[in-house]
């Protein structure tokens, strides 16, 4: 089997590279990244040493995707400015990479008859009703109720160019895959963390987190009052791998479907319990500042409802809060190359 994995130099990409290498026999994995993401020229030397090689192409750059020589079996695209605020600065970039990137990728899915994965976002939802989900938007004291979402919550309001670019490109998986024989799964995941993240303020908080508290750095709480108590689920990136591996196996029955995809109620916290989490686990404890307001791209709460997906695979994540923040503090006390990232 031949896989390509685009943006498979970044975090996820590069650790459903590695697991897919281990976990499949007489498989063979090409990755497609042009490693604008800092950090990534590390994944690409790392996945060089396991014969996973890199095509350094800018995905929005339909000649040279077209020009591939490899027919894959399966792609499996990680490609995208995943931070949601970039929409702002460079929205030009935001839409080349992550919707004329998926048109591209889509040409050669046709060409080759190539099955795909694709990596969506829990951002497609409407900020509006996202922000709905809490009665008051300066949050004065830790959010009680918890409403999950589920695949049917609305898309059609405003979302960020970010969220407007995945589900773009969701609708254009749809088009291009009808009434053809070819297999594609649209995963929306929240928030993914874990090791090799170089996760930065606005998108990666939770190594950004353990890593300033680490080197003994400043941190903030932004927006919604300052106070740190908006929550998001976190799904450790093993779980996704773990459930990846399983879409693959069981594609030719289970496919051409819409999934949410979460930490859920097994794995979520407040920005406030996870600095505790950090404080335990590393000993340390560092000045975080206070910043009320709230940009206008971000949402309060966002925890997955996973009863799709559970009933499609028997599946659910695995791993708590906790185990996140320590294994990305393991990783990063091992990696001295990496602290740089967090400076
Ligand atoms: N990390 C999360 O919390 C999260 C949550 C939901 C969805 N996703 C989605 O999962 C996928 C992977 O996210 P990630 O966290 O690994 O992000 P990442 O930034 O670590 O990885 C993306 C990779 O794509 C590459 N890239 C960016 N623009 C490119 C271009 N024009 N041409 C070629 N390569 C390019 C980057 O160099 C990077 O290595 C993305 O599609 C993202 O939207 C991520």
């Amino acid at each position: 089997m031949k896989i390509l994995i685009t943006g498979g130099c970044g975090f996820v990409g590069s650790n459903i590279g590695f697991y897919l290498k281990k976990k499949l026999k007489n498989v063979k994995i090409s990755s497609l990244d042009n490693l604008i993401r800092r950090g990534s020229e590390i994944n690409q030397r790392r996945l060089k040493k396991i014969n996973i090689n890199n095509f350094n192409i800018d995905i929005s750059n339909s000649k040279k995707i077209n020009n591939l020589k490899i027919k894959f079996d399966l792609i499996i695209d990680c490609c995208a400015e995943p931070a949601i605020e970039v929409s702002k600065t460079e929205p030009d970039r935001v839409l080349n990479t992550n919707l004329i990137g998926t048109y591209n990728i889509l040409k050669k899915c046709l060409k080759d008859k190539s099955n795909l994965i694709f990596l969506s976002s829990s951002r497609v939802y409407s900020i509006n009703y996202l922000r709905g989900l809490v009665n008051n938007l300066i949050l004065k004291k830790p959010i009680k109720k918890i409403i999950r979402v589920n695949e049917n919550f609305p898309t059609s309001e405003p979302s960020s160019l970010y969220g407007f670019t995945k589900l773009a490109s969701e609708k254009l998986i749809k088009e291009f895959f009808y009434k053809t024989n070819q297999k594609y799964l649209i995963n929306r995941f929240g928030v993914i963390s874990g090791p090799w993240q170089f996760g930065k303020q606005d998108q990666g908080f939770v190594p950004l987190w353990v890593a300033k508290h680490f080197l003994k750095k400043k941190l903030s709480y932004i927006g919604f009052g300052g106070n740190g108590f908006q929550i998001r689920d976190v799904i450790h990136i093993n779980d996704v791998c773990d459930l990846i591996l399983i879409q693959i196996k069981k594609l030719n029955k289970i496919n051409n479907k819409t999934l949410n995809i979460g930490g859920g109620l097994k794995s979520f916290s407040s920005l406030r319990n996870l600095t505790n989490l950090c404080r335990e686990e590393t000993n340390n404890i560092i000045p975080i500042k206070s910043i009320s307001k709230t940009s206008a791209f971000d949402i309060p709460i966002y925890v997955t409802d996973n009863s799709k997906t559970f009933r499609l695979y028997n599946w659910r994540p695995k791993r708590s809060m906790s185990q996140i923040v320590k294994d990305i503090y393991i990783w990063i006390k091992e990696n001295k190359e990496v602290w740089k990232y967090f400076k």
